[in-house]
């Protein structure tokens, strides 16, 4: 895929809806009762995942193209697998799914891509283990695949070392079948979209601070979810606007969950010209237009607790740095080497080879921004948020720059490069 300079974007857009949220729905319809419908569904690859393996656990799931039908059979309606689960690249469908196949009656196993089976996975096997779980990684190295033989649980409360939803997640979701209460403290508050869930099923869950508890639920119960704009794909068009030149795009229906929405913050402190209206809303999660303008932006400091609120957003704010005057230190974001790529590695070496003056740091990155961009060829490594993240680059950066497996943004933004070129019509 090739990218060469634009000379200005402009116009409106609305992204697909949140990834994060789109799991939930499927996994928590799958789990109540009556038939949950979802508007607004993200029909990206890793979406399509967590429905094909529901499906293969008896849950009759309709995808029809404006909204998703999930005939949830209540918590104890899941059957025993037919084949292995295939996750696909999802870590998301590995790690909350797998807290749910802890507790269930049967055994089965669960695997996916050349990526996901290089992804941490002791992180959930070590809590989910301490509940009475029996999960073991089949090669033994923490990773997937994982054969998991679902068994009664008990509550614990669990202190965990790193800010993950994703594990969070595992853990609640064992805990609705466990004896007692389960808790879950982090040492920041990573995004809280299953706890809102929960909730809102009906579950019996409640949060203080950075920890929540969840009891065990005799029943949840179908809900109609609307799954606004996902923030993490709007990120691409907010930095788009702010470095392209002679640019304003508008981003409609964008989901501004105060643990989602450190990119805007960091927008900020950069000195972008960003307008965020709120549309207020009822029930559900928080959403807003958004609106930015070619901004010169200045270097900032990005650490501690606002990492778990943009960790997804780092590929496109060391773009954003380059662009800055002054130096970005990003600290604190080790989780960045356990993505579906290695985040800092690749980030530095393709931005390096474009002419950034940028290195890598043992929990991040320092970006010394200013100095302008020529094209390269890029490796995706066939991860979504650095495909769309050098697309960014490529269209502000001097001569031709060619993102070698770019279509791997059909696992969470299908129609990427179409909405981008529409913008610069
Ligand atoms: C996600 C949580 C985050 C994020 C991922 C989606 C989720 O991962 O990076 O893209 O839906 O819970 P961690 O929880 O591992 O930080």
């Amino acid at each position: 895929m090739l990218f060469t300079k634009k000379n200005s974007l402009n116009g409106e857009l609305t992204v697909p809806g949140d990834k994060s949220i789109s799991h939930r729905t499927i996994m928590l319809g799958a789990l109540a009762d009556g038939t949950t419908e979802v508007h607004g569904f993200l029909q990206g690859a890793d979406c399509l995942s967590s429905i094909a393996c529901f499906r293969s656990m008896g849950i009759e799931i309709e995808n029809r193209q404006n909204v998703v039908r999930i005939h949830g059979k209540g918590l104890h309606g899941l059957q025993t697998p037919a084949a292995i689960l295939d996750v696909g690249n999802s870590g998301t469908t590995t790690r909350l799914m797998s807290g749910i196949l802890a507790a269930q009656p049967f055994a089965c196993t669960v695997t996916g891509d050349a990526s996901i089976q290089k992804r941490p996975m002791g992180r959930i096997i070590t809590p989910l283990t301490q509940m009475g779980a029996d999960i073991t990684s089949i090669q033994g190295n923490g990773c997937a695949p994982l054969r998991i033989q679902g068994r009664p649980l008990t509550g614990i409360h669990y202190v965990s070392p790193v800010a993950s939803a994703q594990v969070k997640s595992a853990v609640l979701l064992a805990g609705l079948y466990a004896e007692g209460e389960t808790s879950v403290t982090e040492p920041y508050l990573s995004r809280n979209h299953t706890e809102l869930m929960l909730e809102a099923f009906g579950g019996d869950i409640h949060c203080s601070g950075s920890t929540a508890t969840v009891l065990p639920a005799a029943r949840l119960e179908a809900q109609n979810i609307s799954v606004p704009g996902d923030i993490s794909s709007a990120a691409y068009f907010i930095a788009a606007g702010l470095i392209t030149p002679h640019s304003c795009i508008t981003i409609r229906n964008v989901g501004i969950n105060p643990t989602r929405d450190g990119i805007l913050e960091v927008c900020k402190a950069m000195g972008a010209d960003i307008q965020i209206e709120v549309i207020p809303q009822t029930v559900g999660e928080p959403i807003a237009d958004i609106t930015v303008r070619t901004s010169q932006l200045t270097g900032t400091v990005i650490e501690g607790g606002v990492i778990p609120r943009l960790i997804d957003e780092i590929p496109i704010i060391a773009i954003l740095a380059c662009f800055a005057e002054g130096t970005t230190i990003i600290k604190d974001a080790q989780e960045l080497k356990v993505k579906e790529s290695n985040r800092i590695d690749v980030m530095v070496k393709n931005l390096a080879a474009m002419g950034a003056d940028i290195e890598a740091t043992d929990d991040g990155m320092i970006i010394r921004g200013g100095t302008p961009l020529h094209g390269a060829v890029i490796d995706s490594k066939l991860d979504h948020r650095i495909a769309m993240s050098f697309a960014i680059a490529g269209i502000n950066a001097e001569g031709e720059t060619e993102i070698t497996g770019g279509e791997c943004v059909t696992i969470s933004y299908p129609d990427f490069y179409q909405d981008l070129s529409q913008l610069s019509k």
